[in-house]
């Protein structure tokens, strides 16, 4: 691990977030920020500092801004379910699924779910991860939801990783609620929210708007909760049904509508109107065997930011790898590698609300990058192949190599 005042990195092909530049270019970094980008051919005065390196593919570090990777348990036999032909709605309905995992997370403790979670962050890091969301809701009791939102907490404090955590009461009901779902929403919006916010432990509020979780009207309480407490939302919707939840998420300005494989075109425009981002989670979408593409063209039409995560979880997307997402969103949704790799930069930023800070190579944003080794960007989705990552810098701080 170095660090240095002025950092120059030069000859470097570069995906900036947006498109891959057309020439070599010199980076300098300083003070944790990208002080310039300029052609290297071009770079004029030679300011002081450090030659980091001379060549090489530069990119954003990668976000992930959709996981659940803090979870108690492992569901390794609904897995085998699955594979003999149960539904994950089936299981859900028979009280598997998520609720299996809320009994494992409710009976651990704060240090073992840390303990659980660090390597799967790790992972996560090792494959070019600079920030990472971590979402709550395994819990589904106030105690038991804060629990889950310090361990998030706390991987950001101890690990180089900028850690966004989003509260995701609204998971699933849990069993002593049965029959009783308004109440259960009672809770959240008057005692989990204020609680969370409370402490500070959430930067976003998230809801599951799905015919096995919660309908449009029990998401809109939340989200009206969520905004009393100045919390930006954001919903899993339209994953398995078109329910609504994605139109409602752009009502409330949401950051993002996450899955949206029903998503129609009414929701497409009211998303761009209101600035949502599409997160796409093709590990979900494979891991379910699910066979209804996102409409990625309406998307694309409507000028809709497209994200790209992870969905890292123990039951619909065991898998903490984002550069294999980068593969899969161009194999199962025919994203182009350029849109694949803004999905996990800039837009992966907008998502979490953090696109004037990072995502981006350009002037005054955070100096969080990766070095690879390949020979263009588009590798990256091209070919499944860990192990590429030289560097890793995270605020200036270069990690590896
Ligand atoms: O994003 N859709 C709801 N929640 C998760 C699944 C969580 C689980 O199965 O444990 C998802 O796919
Ligand atoms: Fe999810």
């Amino acid at each position: 691990m170095t660090t240095t005042a002025r950092q120059i990195w030069q000859n470097m092909t570069v995906f900036d977030g947006q498109t891959t530049l057309p020439e070599p270019m010199t980076v300098i970094i300083a003070d944790g920020r990208i002080e310039s980008v300029e052609p290297t051919g071009q770079t004029t005065d030679h300011p002081d500092g450090t030659l980091v390196r001379d060549g090489g593919v530069l990119t954003p570090g990668l976000i992930d801004c959709h996981t659940h990777l803090v979870f108690g348990g492992q569901r390794a036999d609904e897995f085998e379910q699955r594979l003999e032909g149960v539904s994950y709605e089936q299981i859900a309905r028979q009280g598997g699924g998520i609720l299996s995992t809320v009994t494992a997370t409710r009976a651990a403790s704060e240090q073992a779910l840390y303990d659980q979670a660090r390597p799967r962050l790790e992972a996560l890091m090792a494959d070019g991860v600079t920030t990472v969301e971590i979402k709550s809701g395994y819990g589904l009791t106030t105690d038991d939801e804060l629990k889950m939102l310090r361990v998030a907490r706390r991987l950001g404090q101890d690990l180089p990783v900028r850690v966004q955590t989003t509260f995701l009461g609204t998971h699933a009901l849990p069993p002593e609620f049965k029959d009783r779902t308004d109440d259960y929403i009672d809770l959240v919006c008057h005692e989990m929210i204020p609680a969370v916010a409370a402490e500070g432990l959430a930067d976003a509020v998230d809801v599951f708007c799905e015919g096995i979780a919660f309908s449009v009207a029990q998401s809109e309480r939340v989200f009206q909760a969520a905004q009393a407490h100045n919390l930006p939302v954001k919903a899993h919707a339209e994953q398995l049904s078109n329910l609504g939840g994605s139109a409602l998420t752009a009502r409330y300005k949401g950051l993002s509508a996450d899955h949206i494989e029903w998503l129609d075109k009414p929701a497409v425009k009211a998303m761009a109107e209101a600035g949502t981002v599409a997160t796409l989670l093709p590990g979900a979408f494979y891991t379910l065997r699910e066979t209804r593409v996102p409409p990625i063209d309406l998307l694309r039409q409507y000028q809709v930011p497209m994200a790209v995560a992870t969905d890292g979880n123990p039951g619909s997307s065991p898998i903490f790898q984002l550069t294999l997402m980068l593969h899969m969103a161009c194999t199962l949704f025919r994203l182009t590698p350029q849109e694949a790799l803004q999905g996990v930069t800039a837009n992966a930023a907008r998502a979490l609300g953090l696109q004037s800070d990072v995502g981006r190579i350009a002037p005054g944003y955070q100096a969080d990058l990766c070095v690879w080794q390949c020979q263009s960007p588009n590798e990256l989705a091209y070919a499944v192949q860990p192990g590429r990552l030289i560097h890793r810098v995270v605020n200036g701080t270069v990690h590896g190599g």
